[in-house]
């Protein structure tokens, strides 16, 4: 009966599952701070490409880790063709092309030696502009390297218009966008940033959103849907499930919403001191953002809930 009634369900198709793969390494390397996920190997992404279409997964989102040696203050591995990220998108093109659709990060934070979304000016601050520019390269080589989708995530003003342009111009009008939208400056991020070894230090506090306000969510879901974007996001997920409700009120394009790397941790973290049951907390927040509008659900545990669904 619970079945038959049940107002909102969970579609494989509809989850994208986030992937890290590393440079220069031999064997997957755990993220401590993410009990299951771990830094792939070209090899090892492979598989869990496979593994993810086996499950239905709609999505696969990849971002690139490259050597420590390999970051300067330009993020030049972001635009260099053979950067981890682009040879891993030949890969997994190559690969499951056909069967998933394939994202990747469209941002600087990974191959930054200072760990910024983007590059800095004299004074060490992020120069929107500046970056634009960085992004509209970092795009053309995402797509030639055989990404469907992209997805901007570093928060800069006009990213969306910006790097449409340059797509458009280069020939590559099938890619898509996939706009981190409503991307707050969040505790939340900790792991992740273990997991793509960031050198940040300070805080993103002057590109990304501050957690008391939901007004300038909105004001930024007008302007990506001006600029271009084809699908939006909000992120972090249980945090903000008033403003992934706001975006599935007034988004005229497929909502998104990241599980990020912290909401991923509690819940391993709690489930490993027996505190609560893993495998029903899981399936209960990924139901929350159904509930809460979202389409599509980017979640570190894609794979294994499709495979449950
Ligand atoms: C930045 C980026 C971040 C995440 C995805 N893309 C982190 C940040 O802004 O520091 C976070 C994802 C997660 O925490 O799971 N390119």
């Amino acid at each position: 009966m619970r079945r038959m009634v049940a107002e909102h369900r969970l579609h494989p198709a509809q989850l994208i599952l986030p992937v890290f793969v590393r440079d220069g390494i031999g064997e997957p390397v755990p993220v401590s701070s993410m009990p299951g996920v771990v830094q792939h190997t070209r090899e090892t992404l492979k598989k869990a490409a496979h593994e993810a279409v086996r499950a239905g997964v709609g999505g696969f989102m990849i971002y690139g880790v490259p050597k420590e040696e390999d970051k300067d203050a330009v993020g030049s591995a972001g635009t260099d063709p053979d950067g981890i990220l682009q040879v891993a998108l030949r890969d997994v093109r190559a690969e499951v092309g056909d069967d998933i659709v394939i994202m990747s990060d469209l941002c600087l934070d990974e191959t930054t030696d200072h760990g910024h979304c983007g590059v800095l000016d004299a004074e060490g601050r992020v120069d929107n502009d500046a970056t634009l520019e960085r992004y509209a390269e970092m795009a053309c080589v995402q797509a030639e390297a055989g990404a469907h989708v992209l997805g901007p995530s570093g928060m800069m003003d006009g990213q969306i218009g910006f790097v449409r342009r340059a797509l458009d111009e280069a020939g590559h009008r099938d890619v898509s966008l996939f706009a981190y939208t409503a991307k707050y400056a969040s505790a939340f991020y900790g792991p992740f940033r273990e997991a793509v070894g960031s050198s940040l230090k300070g805080d993103r506090k002057t590109y990304q959103q501050d957690p008391a306000n939901a007004r300038e969510a909105l004001r930024e879901l007008s302007l990506d849907a001006a600029e271009g974007a084809d699908m939006v996001m909000v992120k972090p997920g249980l945090p903000y499930l008033d403003v992934l409700r706001d975006f599935a009120e007034r988004a005229e394009v497929p909502v998104g919403v990241y599980q990020i790397s912290g909401e991923y941790a509690m819940v391993e973290a709690a489930a490993q001191n027996g505190w609560i049951d893993r495998d029903r907390a899981i399936m209960e927040t990924l139901t929350s953002f159904k509930r809460a509008g979202a389409n599509l659900i980017l979640t570190y545990w894609a794979t294994e809930a499709a495979g449950r669904l």
